[in-house]
């Protein structure tokens, strides 16, 4: 799986299908993200959650891991000027050996887990438990099916469809369907302590903790 065939263009194929939602269920949490002092993101893709990060003040210690270059490449460039330590990471996630002097208080996965099949995020949601402290908040995200039965859904469930289809060709991502990421939440013991969402609920924000 590489985005680098599409960094360039994902902001504007975003704004297109999504207009400034992404952007705003990104930085619903921003108040949770601002009284931390580490943060590690997941997957954050081109920078502009970051950028909206430090544009708000946050000092924090900031971890990017992304396994594609060009993503990294445009979030550094984009956030160069902040004057401010950020470690970007080429890594997958899968493969990442977080500093053991590295605790996070906040870690970030915005439209991250959705790449993925359940398993997979079985197995990383393991990872990040072991990264995990007491305080750590892991704010999630995500496109979300409304349950019952509406036109809503229908068109939902359509949209969604067609953005697999999409990263699949373009960017070789291995869901095949969008996995329920509250339940694997739930499964592995995080409990929700916050829901934000827009577009009836289609697009969530979540904060969880172990
Ligand atoms: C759908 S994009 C989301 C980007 C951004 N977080 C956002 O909110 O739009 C997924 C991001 O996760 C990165 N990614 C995909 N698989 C990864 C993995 N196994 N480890 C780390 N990053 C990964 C991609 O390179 C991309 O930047």
């Amino acid at each position: 799986m590489s985005f680098d065939r599409i960094a360039r263009h994902y902001e504007w194929i975003e704004s297109v299908v999504f207009g400034a939602d992404l952007q705003r269920i990104r930085c619903s949490h921003m108040e949770t993200f601002l009284r931390a002092e580490s943060i590690l993101l997941l997957g954050d893709g081109d920078g502009r959650f970051l950028k909206a990060l430090l544009d708000s003040g946050c000092s924090a210690q900031i971890i990017c891991v992304d396994s594609s270059q060009r993503m990294l490449k445009l979030a550094e460039s984009l956030t160069k000027d902040s004057g401010q330590n950020i470690h970007f990471v080429f890594s997958k996630i899968q493969d990442y050996h977080l500093p053991p002097s590295f605790i996070p208080d906040v870690i970030g996965a915005h439209f991250f887990f959705d790449c993925f099949s359940e398993d997979e995020i079985l197995v990383i949601l393991g990872r990040i438990s072991s990264w995990c402290r007491k305080q750590t908040k892991l704010i999630v995200s995500d496109f979300s099916i409304p349950e019952e039965q509406s036109l809503r859904r229908f068109i939902a469930k359509v949209l969604v469809w067609k953005m697999i289809i999409f990263f699949r060709i373009f960017t070789d991502i291995s869901a095949r369907k969008l996995p329920k990421i509250g339940k694997l939440l739930s499964k592995m013991r995080y409990k929700c302590l916050k829901k934000v969402t827009l577009r009836d609920g289609f697009l969530c924000s979540w904060i969880w903790q172990l």
